[in-house]
């Protein structure tokens, strides 16, 4: 209903049209035959209508006298037509001068001529269509602006939603990342912490085994005793895991310092194992950055645990070597040593992740891992952390 009515006082202005003669009774002819169909406006010159389109360029049709003093009528649509190509320009013109504005009607520049002497009703025709013309013009114009307008906004929305779409991408790829770095954490904790406690364990049970099968029932009480050490140890992993739990990390490092953290880990690797150990070196804590404590502690109990439940070796050594541009860490047993190749040739499911986890976590250091082992040589691994020439000052480290 709003529409209809905007549309009728849209139909209802008049359209403007300029006539330019210099001829007053011409002049006075046009406004006579069309001023209550149309808002005419006139001059008497190219010049004179120039200045009037400047003022109010709102004009629907200009129509124009050829033969006039100054500008001819095709030079002024000429003009018109370069500042403002919608207005409907018409030139009337005698039939002797029609070859003058033949090159401007095919340029474009005039819509239509109209032959001398005019008329009325032939006129009213074309000033009809002409004035139509003009309508549909602006009105296709008004609609591209609109549809412009529309794209632009379409085209800002689209870049908006690349840009989400980036943010969106970037952020489930941190939480992925994030998600798999702490997957890894537990894991490795898991492996290094619950893993080597239980199999120390089964050691235990196992022992206890053998010695009960062939026990009097006299040395009950012994069993008695090696039940409650067994009750400890469970005790021993309860508390672990619940640390674990808390903060994934042994808290003997946080408690101790790293030397102390190795020094317990060691004792209980020989009562374990009954196997020497044999330390050379400066202290880690010294050695090796606090943000890499929990890493080499898990480094050490791996190779350790490696070297009791596989090499047979008698003795290990644990050997800290501070360099000029790195920091070297050696654990090296005289076991039976073992075959890399025929290591790796165990299929992944079967095959054991301790000496994969200590490749993570030597990478998670931006250090290296290497393995010297061959079959009754017995196994050295070798840690290399660079840049540690700031630990080799000296300074004690932040833990213990
Ligand atoms: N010090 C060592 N002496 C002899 N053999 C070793 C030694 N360290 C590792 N190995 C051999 O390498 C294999 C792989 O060791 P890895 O630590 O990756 O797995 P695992 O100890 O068998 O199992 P997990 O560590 O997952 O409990 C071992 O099964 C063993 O055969
Ligand atoms: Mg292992």
């Amino acid at each position: 209903m709003e529409n209809d009515n905007q549309q009728a006082v849209f139909f209802a202005e008049k359209d403007k049209i300029l006539f330019v003669d210099d001829d007053p009774v011409n002049t006075e002819h046009f406004v006579l035959s069309f001023e209550e169909e149309y808002d005419i406006i006139t001059a008497t010159s190219g010049e004179e209508a120039l200045e009037i389109f400047h003022r109010q360029p709102e004009i629907s049709v200009v129509i124009s006298d050829q033969r006039m003093d100054g500008m001819t009528g095709v030079e002024l649509l000429s003009t018109i037509y370069a500042r403002h190509p919608d207005t409907v320009r018409i030139i009337i013109t005698g039939y002797v001068d029609v070859s003058d504005i033949i090159d401007a009607i095919n340029r474009g520049h005039i819509y239509q001529y109209v032959l001398k002497p005019w008329d009325i009703v032939q006129l009213r025709l074309i000033l009809e269509q002409a004035t139509q013309t003009w309508r549909l013009t602006r009105e296709n114009q008004q609609l591209a602006d609109a549809l412009r307008e529309k794209n632009r906004l379409l085209e800002e929305a689209n870049i908006q939603l690349t840009n989400s779409e980036t943010r969106l991408r970037n952020l489930s790829g941190n939480l992925l990342h994030a998600r798999e770095d702490e997957q890894k954490r537990i894991a490795l904790e898991l492996h290094d912490e619950l893993g080597q406690s239980l199999a120390a364990l089964k050691l235990q049970i196992r022992v206890i085994e053998q010695e009960q099968a062939s026990a009097a029932p006299s040395s009950r009480e012994e069993l008695v005793i090696r039940l409650q050490e067994l009750r400890n140890a469970i005790a021993e992993i309860i508390e672990n895991v619940r640390r674990l739990s808390k903060n994934l990390s042994p808290v003997i490092i946080d408690d101790l310092g790293l030397d102390s953290a190795i020094e317990y880990l060691v004792d209980q690797f020989t009562d374990l194992y009954n196997i020497q150990c044999l330390r050379k070196g400066p202290a880690a804590g010294v050695i090796f950055p606090p943000r890499f404590h929990l890493h080499i502690y898990r480094l050490l109990q791996e190779a350790l645990n490696n070297c009791g439940k596989h090499s047979g070796a008698t003795m290990v050594e644990l050997v800290i070597q501070p360099e000029d541009d790195c920091a070297i860490l050696i654990i090296k047993d005289n076991g039976r040593g073992f075959s890399k190749k025929e290591v790796l040739a165990i299929p992944v499911k079967e095959r054991g992740i301790g000496l994969t986890v200590m490749t993570e976590r030597a990478k998670m250091m931006s250090g290296t891992i290497a393995v010297h082992t061959a079959p009754g040589q017995g196994t050295e691994i070798i840690f290399t952390l660079p840049n540690t020439h700031a630990g080799t000052d000296g300074k004690p480290g932040q833990h213990g």
